[in-house]
């Protein structure tokens, strides 16, 4: 399916690792011009010079999404850049501590809501003046499985990325009357530089909590974040789709 991107411009977080740096890969495949932005200013630099040598124009913007200025900058920088905004991916995020939440303090969950979940409030809020005034605009935030049922030791990101999804329900209805598609995706465990604990162990006792018998790949969830920041796309808002291979009902 041509998903025809060409033109259109993507700033997308956490672009340099994992599912944000694999859905820009795909993104540049479709024609898409990128911002990526990251803290890790070496894997931009070197993941967009790997992309300008396939001959895909992306710019780099060093930010921090938990900094709402360091967010208004980066994407004024990308409209002096390139004049437009099409396409908004949220995929910065932080795994946090594995702490049962009674054991835990408050700097087991500072970090984690405001990068997670008021990092992607920062990011909404900087790019939709832009989007409003140009009546178009396409928003895919990461969410997770953890989002919708949460787990053991993962309460405080499970409640992130349960926000997220609801900060998505509810753009989707504000921002509709605007042409602004607003959804989430919500990966199962996936193989990132995330879930880097996950050993061969873990990974066949996780294995039964899946019906396809396997954790995932950024291959299974980039395609669709790429669809849904697609004019394919036009009449999908305020979905939070669960990519994770049934996970829950093996
Ligand atoms: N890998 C999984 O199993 C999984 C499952 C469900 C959801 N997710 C979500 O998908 C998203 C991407 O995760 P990933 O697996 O690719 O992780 P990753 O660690 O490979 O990539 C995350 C990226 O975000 C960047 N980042 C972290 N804090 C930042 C900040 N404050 N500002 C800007 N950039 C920042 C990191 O430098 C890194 O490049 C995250 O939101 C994560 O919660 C991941």
């Amino acid at each position: 399916m041509d998903l025809a991107l060409t033109g259109r411009v993507a700033f997308i977080t956490g672009a340099a690792s994992g599912l944000g740096l694999c859905t820009a890969r795909h993104m540049a495949a479709e024609g898409a011009r990128l911002v990526l932005a990251d803290v890790n200013e070496k894997g931009l630099a070197d993941f967009a010079a790997e992309l300008g040598e396939q001959g895909t124009e992306a710019e780099t913007v060093r930010l921090d999404v938990s900094c709402y200025d360091e967010c208004q900058a980066g994407v004024a920088h990308a409209l002096e850049r390139f004049g437009q905004l099409d396409i908004l991916v949220n995929s910065a995020g932080v795994g946090g501590s594995l702490s049962f939440f009674a054991e835990a303090e408050p700097e087991d969950w500072e970090q984690t809501i405001a990068v997670n979940l008021i990092g992607v409030m920062n990011c909404c809020r900087a790019v939709t003046d832009h989007m409003i005034d140009r009546r178009y605009g396409k928003i895919v935030s990461l969410a997770s499985e953890a989002g919708y049922g949460n787990e053991k030791r993962m309460v405080v990101y499970g409640t992130t990325k349960g926000g997220v999804i609801s900060l998505t329900r509810g753009l989707a209805i504000e921002l509709g009357r605007h042409q602004i598609n607003v959804n989430a995706v919500c990966p199962g465990v996936t193989h990132t530089p995330m879930t880097h604990y996950v050993d061969e162990e873990l990974e066949r006792k996780s294995e039964r909590f899946y019906p396809l018998g396997r954790l995932g790949q950024p291959e299974d969830i980039a395609p669709m974040i790429t669809f849904l920041c697609s004019d394919k796309a036009s009449w999908i808002t305020g979905q939070a789709i669960r990519i994770s291979g049934g996970f829950g009902r093996a």
